[in-house]
């Protein structure tokens, strides 16, 4: 059952949002050879508290930290650890909820660690690409399938592939509600959207094959062949005629 929201409620969803936004603003500076994933959990979780909000990942179906932070062909969900020491040219995705006032708000950003390849810098790049395609079309009529197929799309026209067993998502009081929104689709399928969903488009890119695996701690998702990932994710509102970007300062 998909959630519409009132203005009301938008509105708070938004207020998270800026607390997500500033988040990615304060942190960027930190992101550098030589820090730890636990440094920049630690600094993201403590500006959630200074805003009035809460990280919503952590304890998540026992989900063991406040942000995620996925390094290099780690796609989803690595767990911050102070062991876990950021390298020149690595790429790291931060995928933060914040929780305030009931309603929730999450986005992703893939960053570059000092000085990166070419290729690494062009995985952030079609992350992003990917997202602005598919947002682009948003708007009350519209399917749920052409986002997903133009998420698809944009990553097969540089030989990347998607995320299968993960997939964009409603969001409201809970972070992850219908509908899911998968990182492939057909246009014309699936639910039309309506002026009110709040949901999260969030491309996650593959540089080579789309087969993942999760390793033993039960969370980190790692891309099979080693390749390259990235993700870029941000919390939408359905307007009259097209969208708004929630997860934005
Ligand atoms: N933020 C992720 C998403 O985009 C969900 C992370 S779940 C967690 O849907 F438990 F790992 F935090
Ligand atoms: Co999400």
């Amino acid at each position: 059952m998909i959630i519409l929201k009132s203005p009301r409620e938008v509105g708070l969803i938004q207020e998270a949002g800026r607390v997500v936004a500033l988040a990615f603003e304060k942190v960027e500076p930190l992101i550098q050879p030589g820090v730890s994933t636990q440094t920049l959990n630690d600094f993201i979780d403590q500006l959630f508290r200074d805003n009035g909000a809460i990280s919503a990942e952590l304890n998540y179906c026992g989900y063991p930290a406040s942000i995620c932070a996925s390094v290099n062909e780690v796609i989803l969900h690595g767990i911050p650890s102070p062991k876990k020491i950021l390298r020149d040219g690595d790429i790291v995705t931060i995928d933060i909820v914040a929780k305030k006032n009931g309603y929730c708000a999450d986005a992703a950003r893939t960053f570059p660690v000092g000085i990166c390849s070419q290729r690494a810098l062009k995985m952030i790049e079609i992350a992003k690409e990917s997202f602005d395609n598919a947002v682009s079309l948003v708007k009350p009529g519209i399917h749920l399938g052409d986002i997903s197929a133009a998420i698809e799309a944009t990553a097969k026209s540089h030989g990347c592939s998607v995320a299968r067993e993960y997939t964009g998502h409603g969001i409201g009081r809970t972070m992850h509600e219908d509908p899911m929104i998968p990182c492939y689709g057909v246009p014309g399928t699936g639910p039309i959207l309506r002026k009110g969903m709040t949901i999260c488009i969030e491309p996650m890119i593959l540089e080579h094959n789309a087969a993942v695996r999760v390793l033993k701690d039960g969370w980190t998702v790692v891309s099979k062949d080693g390749g390259l990932t990235s993700h870029y994710e941000n919390t939408i509102v359905v307007t009259d005629d097209g969208y708004e970007i929630l997860t934005k300062l």
